[in-house]
């Protein structure tokens, strides 16, 4: 039986948004808590980093309290960049699972062969197990591939193994080869996966054929940005990628959003970068940036995204606040 069969379970019902405490019943239940949780700790509430924490912690009871809306029709994200280790994957895994943690039917279809998202989201991906590598180059179905997160039940994640290293180059003499995700998300759509409210596609560091395939199904780019040096090159070959597929293969392809990752606010370049960024990209980069934290990096060795690992710290807050601000951005809606 395929585990996308139970996507029914959590149909699109847009009254019933289910609160994010609901999703947390294995893991201590933080989201119930009316406690200062810094009550009992010995800190300097005057110093900088006391403060940090408490702005942090009232910002994730704001989010907490606020309501998600959730998208009308299913939002499909290519999530790209060709630079490699911006933040592309920790961006897909921890966005997804936000969503996914405020009551959204979310997919994360992890296209590259590093099998990063497939660690991250606590998914078996073996050589050999079946993957994303079968649905594009043996037109297996994907609810047949696609594994429920051991943690969210409306979180799903369709596998990479390293099988899909030799991908591009098999791809090449397949017959509409810039059209297999399409054509494989599209019957996944129109069947056991109709329920779906996003789907992010965590592509690898280049614009070879299987990113190409993701950028032809999907309706919005996110980009995530390292705010270091060297991070606007490279914009340039990515933007030139996506008016291409705009112009040839899917014109509705549009670059939505632009995520600054790994931010570290004590240094000149940081900000420096960032203003950069907002400069040309005024209307997609998100007020939010996701600042450098040892608990973002850490929660991969755990099979975890951080929202589960530790979603009081501030890369996880950042997450949830960037989940809010996609949520509320949604093209296809009202707002
Ligand atoms: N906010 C953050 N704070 C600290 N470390 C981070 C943060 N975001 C990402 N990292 C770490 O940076 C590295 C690169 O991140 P990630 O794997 O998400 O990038 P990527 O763009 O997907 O890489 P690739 O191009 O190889 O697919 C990882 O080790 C990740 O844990
Ligand atoms: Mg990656």
């Amino acid at each position: 039986m395929t585990d996308l069969g139970a996507l029914g379970e959590h149909s699109r019902d847009r009254t019933a948004v289910p609160s994010f405490a609901s999703f947390e019943s294995g893991h201590a239940d933080v989201s119930r808590e009316t406690t200062d949780p810094f009550a009992s700790l010995d800190v300097d509430h005057e110093s900088p980093l006391a403060a940090e924490m408490l702005a942090t912690e009232r910002l994730r009871r704001e989010l907490e309290a606020e309501e998600f809306p959730r998208p009308a029709s299913t939002r499909i994200f290519v999530v790209s960049n060709q630079k490699g280790g911006v933040g592309k994957t920790t961006t897909s895994v921890n966005v997804a699972a936000a969503l996914a943690q405020r009551g959204a039917n979310v997919l994360v279809v992890d296209a590259d062969p590093q099998g990063n998202a497939s660690t991250a989201l606590g998914v078996e991906h073996h050589s050999g197990t079946p993957s994303i590598y079968d649905v594009l180059l043996d037109d297996t179905p994907m609810a047949r591939v696609a594994k429920r997160s051991p943690e969210i039940p409306t979180l799903w994640c369709i596998p990479a193994t390293i099988d899909l290293a030799g991908a591009d180059i098999e791809l090449v003499s397949v017959v509409r080869r810039e059209f297999r995700l399409h054509d494989a998300l599209k019957e996944l759509l129109e069947g056991p996966g109709k329920d779906l409210d996003y789907v992010f596609i965590d592509c690898p560091p280049s614009l070879g054929l299987l990113t190409l395939n993701a950028m032809v199904v999907a309706t919005e780019v996110l980009i995530p940005i390292q705010c270091e040096y060297y991070a606007l090159e490279g914009l340039t070959q990515l933007m030139k990628t996506v008016d291409m597929v705009r112009k040839h293969l899917n014109p509705t392809l549009e670059v939505s959003t632009i995520v600054l990752t790994m931010y570290d606010a004590r240094t000149n370049l940081a900000r420096d970068v960032a203003n950069e960024v907002r400069r040309h990209f005024p209307q997609q980069t998100l007020s939010t940036t996701v600042p450098r934290s040892v608990r973002v990096s850490e929660a991969p060795s755990f099979g975890r995204t951080v929202m589960t690992h530790d979603p009081h710290s501030s890369g996880a807050v950042a997450y949830l606040a960037i989940a809010r601000d996609i949520a509320s951005r949604d093209p296809g809606g009202s707002q």
